[in-house]
């Protein structure tokens, strides 16, 4: 494997894509950052998918030591049949068809009152004025907690995610949010009502309902979760549209194409590019022995660039016909909001291709998808002619 330190704080200027195109050449399965790590990285699709879709060799305890610190007890980190019946407990407010109801209650009036807010401008920053704010938004409409306070859920988040690199401050995050969020839960245990708030703290589990640990750790996973990854996917949608203007006036004249830009975009920068398991006991991957008890890094991100399944794997194609991405994960922790994500995302795009005639990036002010394992661009500088209104209602 390419024998970078990982370490050494130089990602600012490193590409993380070409260290995994070496790693699938060179060594797909290996220790992650040098022969010393104990902590080892797997890159080509095939292997990632075998290692997600086996639980049994490949357990997602290890979630715990990293995320369980900072935010409790979350089905990220369970496995076997305690993860299925937690999961459960959610699971089918994140259906489809559950979310039906959502895309005109809450999705639609969302995305529309953040372009309201750019009315008379001509330009703006697409990241601080509307994605950063846009899932949280939703994701809180969804739980049924305040949306205003939607900026302190966004730094919470982004906080929390910092984890093990920094665990004074996601601590501290993880704590500022249970004590916002307890009033909530008391009140949604005295009263619940119709919202996923409501349904968590009332959910039972052996005729027994849900400790505070795991409500709470429902809700630190769920936050976040639902707000940072498809912000982050929204800004990746955006610029991938925003450096080819011809692709982008195609889309605007044909809307039908924005489920390809969604795929294409999390197949080619997804915004979180990878997962980790833990071994359960010695296993072979594509021809390496993996000693038992070892962390590894699933790079679903370098999976969904591995030129044995696409052509030209790091060209963004809107035409592309190949088969689909890892960006949501496999098998039985596929993420859960995914359906939501990819309704946010159309519904979010459609929104501003619409709304804002002339939609182009500020020349003046370059901007690249920045990060490792979260990915996205930290601004959006744009200029339009003016905003359109929007539906009526
Ligand atoms: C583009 C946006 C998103 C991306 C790229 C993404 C990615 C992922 C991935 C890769 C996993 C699998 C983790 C693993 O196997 O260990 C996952 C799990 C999860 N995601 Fe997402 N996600 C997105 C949006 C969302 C949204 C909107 C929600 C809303 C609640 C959400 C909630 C979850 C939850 C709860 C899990 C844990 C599932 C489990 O452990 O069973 N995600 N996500």
């Amino acid at each position: 494997m390419a024998d970078t330190d990982v370490d050494d704080g130089s990602f600012e200027s490193f590409d993380i894509y070409d260290y995994w195109k070496e790693c699938r050449r060179d060594q797909p399965v290996g220790r992650f950052g040098g022969p010393e790590s104990d902590i080892w990285l797997v890159t080509r699709y095939a292997d990632v998918e075998r290692v997600l879709r086996d639980p049994k060799r490949f357990s997602s305890r290890v979630n715990a030591d990293t995320m369980g610190p900072v935010m409790g007890t979350v089905i990220l980190a369970m496995d076997g049949e305690e993860h299925r019946r937690y999961r459960n407990l959610v699971a089918h407010a994140f259906r489809p068809s559950a979310l039906a109801s959502w895309e005109s209650t809450l999705i639609v009036p969302t995305i529309h009152r953040l372009v309201d807010g750019l009315a008379d401008r001509t330009r703006a920053d697409l990241v601080e004025e509307i994605t950063s704010q846009f899932p949280v938004q939703v994701i809180a409409g969804v739980l049924g907690v305040p949306s205003e306070d939607h900026g302190r859920f966004h730094e919470w988040a982004l906080d929390m995610n910092k984890g093990p690199d920094d665990y004074p401050v996601s601590i501290a995050a993880s704590a500022a949010m249970r004590a916002y969020l307890t009033p909530i839960v008391e009140d949604r245990k005295a009263h619940p009502t119709d919202d996923l708030v409501s349904d968590i703290v009332t959910a039972e589990i052996d005729g027994e309902r849900l400790g505070d640990e795991h409500i709470y750790g429902f809700l630190r996973l769920l936050l976040p979760a639902g707000a940072e990854t498809t912000f982050a996917a929204m800004g990746n949608c955006l610029l991938a549209l925003l450096e080819k203007p011809a692709v982008l006036d195609r889309v605007r004249s044909d809307p039908s194409l924005l489920d390809a830009v969604v795929e294409e975009t999390l197949r080619w920068e997804t915004s979180v590019t990878m997962v980790n398991r833990e071994t359960t006991c010695p296993v072979e991957i594509d021809g390496v022995e993996v000693p038992e008890g070892v962390s590894l890094v699933c790079a679903t991100g370098s999976a969904n660039r591995d030129e044995s399944r696409y052509t030209d794997p790091d060209l963004w194609d809107l035409d592309r016909n190949e088969p689909p991405h890892i960006a949501f994960g496999t098998g039985r922790h596929q993420c859960l909001g995914m359906h939501l994500a990819r309704m946010e995302l159309r519904i979010g795009l459609a929104a501003l291709l619409q709304r804002l005639p002339g939609l182009r990036l500020d020349p003046d002010d370059a901007v690249r998808v920045e990060g490792l394992a979260f990915r996205s661009p930290p601004r959006l500088p744009v200029i339009f002619d003016s905003v359109l209104p929007g539906p009526p209602g």
